[in-house]
């Protein structure tokens, strides 16, 4: 993505351009007002909990509803208010959905939600704006600390997401999901 003008936020702002809370409606409305003009955004958080589904707590569901999945619809909510003419959003999701394993049920579902989303709301997008997912498995970089749940998968580099968030961002695709698997 060597050929845009990359604009950079998280929520401790470390090594980053801006800082930006996804789980607060004024603070990504606060993001998208003092970036100006821009033509894509990427998003690649959305904090889940990790237990059994019969030991996951209410609070730990809504807190991952919450962060992956109303973290990343109000991105594309409020930031179609501000996005260019025929720009893109592009979203994360995981492989749980369709491989799942033990303790991932809350990001399974809303990664399954997520690849939802962007399918449906892709009809709906005024001035051409754009909306994709990208599903990964594992990143190589992660492996370390999701190896041991994953018995039997196989991790991609960082390298080949990236590809995919490229496709998606500089592509003509929309209302897609981008798998990148083993
Ligand atoms: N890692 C993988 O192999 C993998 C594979 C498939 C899908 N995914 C999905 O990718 C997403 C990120 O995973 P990850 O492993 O990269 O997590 P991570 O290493 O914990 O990354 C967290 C990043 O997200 C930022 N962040 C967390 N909560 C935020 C919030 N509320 N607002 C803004 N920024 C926030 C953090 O910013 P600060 O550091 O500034 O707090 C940090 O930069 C998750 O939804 C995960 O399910 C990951």
């Amino acid at each position: 993505m060597s050929k845009h003008k990359i604009i950079s936020a998280s929520r401790s702002g470390i090594d980053c351009d801006y800082t930006i809370d996804i789980t607060s409606e004024e603070s990504i409305r606060a993001l998208y007002k003092q970036v100006g003009a821009f033509d894509a955004v990427v998003n690649a958080v959305g904090f889940c909990e990790y237990a059994n589904f019969v030991e996951m707590t209410e609070e730990q569901w809504l807190t991952t509803i919450l962060n992956k999945m109303m973290g990343q619809i109000n991105l594309v909510r409020i930031g179609q208010e501000y996005i260019a003419d025929n720009g893109s959003f592009t979203l994360i999701s995981g492989i749980f959905n369709v491989k799942p394993i033990p303790l991932s049920i809350a990001d399974a579902t809303t990664s399954g939600a997520i690849d939802t989303f962007v399918k449906c709301v892709a009809y709906e997008m005024p001035r051409g704006i754009r909306v994709n997912a990208i599903n990964p498995t594992v990143l190589e970089e992660a492996w370390e600390v999701y190896g041991d749940m994953m018995p039997g998968f196989q991790p991609v580099p960082g390298r080949l997401v990236g590809k995919a968030f490229e496709r998606s961002v500089d592509g003509f695709l929309t209302g897609q999901v981008l798998f990148v698997d083993a």
